[in-house]
């Protein structure tokens, strides 16, 4: 006997930006740069950063505080926990386990996943798994990054890019005879291309010491250029295939929340869709990149001042380290 299929819905969203912001001028005294070099190349004008011992799991455990209250769930009504970030509080444990304890998810199993930018959506298509198979009935996805403790604020190239913050999805069985729902979710990697975006030192292969620590390989590195193209190709493919997925044409769509990487990107993803920008979410201009937050803390906001309502088509698209691609169409509401 086949084991039951359930609908997955997303049933709340949450999210948390901290209050301390860094502006392109602010930038611009710290290395050679400027707010008219930096806006128009990425549509970035600030970005919070996380205040002096506030952890990735402090602005996760917040975000899921939000999405529970906004789903009507209790804490000890989550049954899963997924964290989604490459900037873990530290190796070991999992940040989950953190985020366990302050938001009070006592019944919850926790683990995190790893897959950069793409990593929101990777941990909703695992926890969309768990539901539909019964195994679960309500999980909370969460992605959190403190991308600053990451960041070489000497490399213009890259600290121009980045922000902290936390967003998160409540991911329930759907309500009975509801439409709603997470209708697909596509996802795809390439190893071959992890040289083009990385953190050299710090794991098992290079630990942190002394040297590493002078060479400033504990921080992100990557080829912008490069990845730029990649993004591109990958997000509007996969996000091609997420639609065609789901039983849907790209003119079905309501509302794009594309990963906030940089402007330019999200603009040929949309056009490669064919949709207007008046489609896409987007808040890249006093975000930044949040890496594996950028999706839901974007969503969360288009949540909250009714622009995405439910029963609407909503399509996400993601790429990232890895690299990583990923995409989801889901029905909103529950
Ligand atoms: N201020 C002023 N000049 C700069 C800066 C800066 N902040 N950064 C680079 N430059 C200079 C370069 O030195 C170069 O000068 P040169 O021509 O004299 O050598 C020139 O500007 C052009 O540099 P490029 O790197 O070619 O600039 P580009 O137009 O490609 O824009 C950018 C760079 C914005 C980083 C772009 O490539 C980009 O957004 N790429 C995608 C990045 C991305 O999305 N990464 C994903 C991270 S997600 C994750 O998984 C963590």
């Amino acid at each position: 006997m086949n084991a039951p299929t359930f609908r997955a819905a997303i049933a709340g969203t949450g999210s948390y930006l901290p209050s301390r912001i860094l502006t392109n001028d602010d930038l611009s005294k710290m290395v050679d740069t400027s707010d008219e070099w930096i806006y128009p190349r990425t549509g970035i004008r600030s970005r919070h950063l996380a205040a002096e011992g506030e952890n990735t799991s402090d602005m996760a455990a917040e975000a899921a505080r939000r999405a529970m209250a906004a789903a009507g769930v209790a804490p000890e009504e989550v049954e899963l926990l997924i964290v989604a970030t490459i900037t873990p509080d530290s190796p070991l444990p999992a940040t989950a386990c953190h985020v366990q304890t302050k938001a009070g998810l006592a019944n919850a199993t926790c683990f995190d996943v790893t897959a950069a930018c793409s990593g929101f959506l990777y941990a909703l298509d695992v926890a969309r798994q768990f539901v539909m198979a019964g195994t679960v009935r309500t999980a909370l996805v969460v992605g959190a990054e403190k991308m600053s403790a990451i960041t070489d604020w000497t490399d213009r190239t890259t600290c121009i890019l980045f922000g902290d913050g936390a967003g998160a999805a409540v991911v329930r069985r759907a309500d009975e005879g509801s439409p709603n729902g997470i209708l697909s979710c596509a996802t795809g990697t390439d190893g071959s291309l992890a040289p083009l975006l990385f953190v050299e030192a710090g794991g098992s292969a290079l630990p942190t010491s002394a040297e590493t620590l002078a060479a400033r390989k504990g921080y992100v590195r990557m080829d912008g250029h490069t990845i730029f193209k990649h993004a591109v190709r990958n997000m509007a493919s996969v996000a091609l295939k997420a639609v065609s997925d789901a039983g849907l044409s790209p003119a079905d769509i309501d509302w794009i929340v594309p990963h906030q990487a940089n402007i330019r990107i999200i603009q040929a993803v949309a056009k490669a869709l064919d949709a207007p920008m008046e489609k896409v979410v987007t808040n890249i201009e006093t975000t930044g990149n949040t890496t594996a937050a950028s999706i839901p803390v974007a969503l969360d906001a288009a949540v909250r001042d009714g622009r995405v309502k439910p029963g609407q088509n909503v399509l996400f698209a993601a790429f990232g380290a890895g690299l990583t691609w990923a995409a989801s169409v889901v029905r909103f509401g529950r």
